[in-house]
């Protein structure tokens, strides 16, 4: 008995020894590597911080680095976080997976700051039987092949590239079950975006990847080829995108893979830079002729995308197609707002250049009602119109089709991580790191889509029915006010009385 307890005291003795051991040689390494570090910071030259505070120094970065994520998760309100705070996001995200949107006790939005958008209620609003579903409305009505679209609410231009296949394929499939279009962004058309069967609307950008010959100019004869695809509508022409005016597409280095780059016609594994803008295009006479050259090649309606901070060039150009014949005129105008998102801009142009949505719109629609344009040319909005009011807000100024890239990013599962630019999207959306992509799987995430799509419009035909009209689309000016200072705000149609309505 003594013997088998004096054998297990040693015993327990001796693994608290080596334990002691290990724990010393541990500290011992763990304040070598401190030294180490210690001297490192001391002696390098480059940082400040790291030279006049060794080691410690350190401890900033990472608390730079994870500050991001505590705030968002910790300390940020649920309405203050940018671009899009909690409460636009969770709703994004409960409206995508198809759960409860009410939400209790009363609202957290401050209704106040100037700016904020009112509806205003009717004394007897719409019954449910009296609602309607927005018809289709054509684009394009003297092209061979017009376009009837179908929904008010699409998927905006992010290019395969910037987002990964399975991104694409979740919003081409998505799409195709809501029955709205897809936008293929600068990236051209892959073979992603026709899997899911829906509608394309196909982007050329400056570079004119996918439709460009070998020496980066419009190839007709590949445009030809695109436009036989019968999912692919109409073809856009981008001039400029919100979050870069007078900047080309960035795709940094590590997101062109080969068939990224086969699909672009460039060479893989080089940063893809688009210029600043089309070449060939330096004129409105000139942007007349490629959009007519466009639409006679493809026989589809034609439009353009661009960020309107001033009107002069509008006037030229709208002036220019009253001479030419209306039917001259483009298809349709895609409206972005300064603050739209982007895979990747320089700070100085996504911050300070160009007019957001709410002082654009309104100065475009105006300008095509003075010209007697407004149904020729459709108005395309986009910029942060994620949630109902943000979309029946753009209606009541009178756009006729709103388009969204990052409430769809949402819908497919994006925490606002911020990465688009560093092939390191957590969610898989914007990278092209396998790892990182197995979990975004499109089977499960396009339903997301289409349900983002579906409550989108269900909660734009609660405004307008609040608002007591029957459909969306018969929203207008009168329907909403607009905050101008403490405890007064304006009727829309009072503070933009130009537009005749829609
Ligand atoms: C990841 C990403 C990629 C984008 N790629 C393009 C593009 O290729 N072409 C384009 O015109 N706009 C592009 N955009 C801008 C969107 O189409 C849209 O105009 C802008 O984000 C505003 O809409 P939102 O506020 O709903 O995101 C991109 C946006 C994001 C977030």
């Amino acid at each position: 008995m003594s013997n088998t307890s004096n054998g297990l005291e040693r015993l327990i003795i001796s693994i608290m020894e080596i334990m002691a051991g290990l724990f010393i040689f541990i500290v011992g390494i763990a304040l070598f590597v401190a030294l180490f570090i210690y001297l490192k910071d001391r002696f390098q030259t480059t940082s400040t911080v790291r030279r006049n505070f060794p080691l410690i120094g350190r401890f900033r970065y990472l608390f730079e680095e994870l500050g991001e994520f505590f705030r968002q998760y910790f300390f940020a309100m649920d309405r203050e976080e940018m671009p899009f705070n909690r409460a636009q996001r969770s709703w994004a995200y409960r409206a995508a997976k198809g759960i409860d949107r009410t939400v209790a006790f009363g609202s957290t939005k401050s209704l106040r700051p100037e700016g904020t958008i009112l509806f205003i209620n009717a004394a007897f609003p719409t019954l449910e039987k009296d609602a309607v579903t927005p018809p289709p409305l054509t684009i394009g009505p003297y092209c061979k092949k017009p376009y009837e679209a179908l929904s008010l609410f699409n998927i905006s231009g992010m290019s395969y590239g910037a987002l990964s296949k399975p991104a694409v394929l979740a919003l081409s499939q998505g799409a195709k079950s809501a029955r709205c279009w897809m936008n293929t962004g600068e990236g051209g058309l892959s073979p992603a975006h026709l899997e899911g069967g829906a509608d394309i609307i196909f982007q050329i950008g400056t570079a004119k990847y996918g439709v460009r010959d070998k020496n980066g100019n419009l190839s007709n004869e590949k445009l030809r080829a695109v436009a036989a695809h019968p999912q692919v509508k109409m073809f856009e022409l981008k001039l400029s995108q919100g979050a870069k005016p007078g900047k080309g597409g960035i795709l940094p280095a590590v997101k062109v893979t080969a068939e990224i780059a086969a699909i672009r016609g460039i060479p893989a594994g080089e940063a893809s830079i688009s210029p600043n803008r089309h070449p060939e295009i330096s004129t409105v006479y000139e942007l007349l002729d490629m959009i007519n050259h466009i639409r006679e090649v493809t026989c589809k309606p034609v439009g353009f995308k661009a960020v309107i901070s001033s009107l002069d060039w509008l006037e030229t150009l709208f002036d220019e197609v009253l001479n030419r014949g209306i039917e001259s005129a483009p298809d349709f105008i895609t409206i972005d707002g300064a603050d739209g998102g982007t895979g990747a801009a320089p700070m100085p142009l996504m911050d300070d250049v160009g007019l957001p949505l709410a002082e654009s719109l309104p100065m475009l629609v105006d300008l095509l009602e003075r010209y007697h344009l407004k149904t020729r040319t459709k108005v395309i909005a986009s910029g942060k119109l994620i949630t109902p009011d943000k979309v029946a807000w753009a209606l009541t100024m009178g756009a006729d089709f709103i388009v969204s890239a990052r409430g769809f990013m949402f819908a497919l599962g994006c925490i606002q991580a911020m990465q688009c630019n560093k092939n390191s999207c957590p969610t898989g959306i914007t990278t092209h790191n396998p790892e990182l992509q197995q979990g975004l799987v499109p089977s499960q995430k396009s339903v997301r889509v289409a349900n983002y799509q579906s409550k989108i419009m269900y909660g734009v035909g609660l405004i307008a029915h609040s608002c007591g009209v029957s459909s969306p689309r018969k929203l207008d000016r009168k329907h909403a006010r607009m905050v101008v200072g403490p405890g007064k705000s304006i009727p829309l149609n009072e503070l933009y009385p130009q537009a005749k309505g829609h």
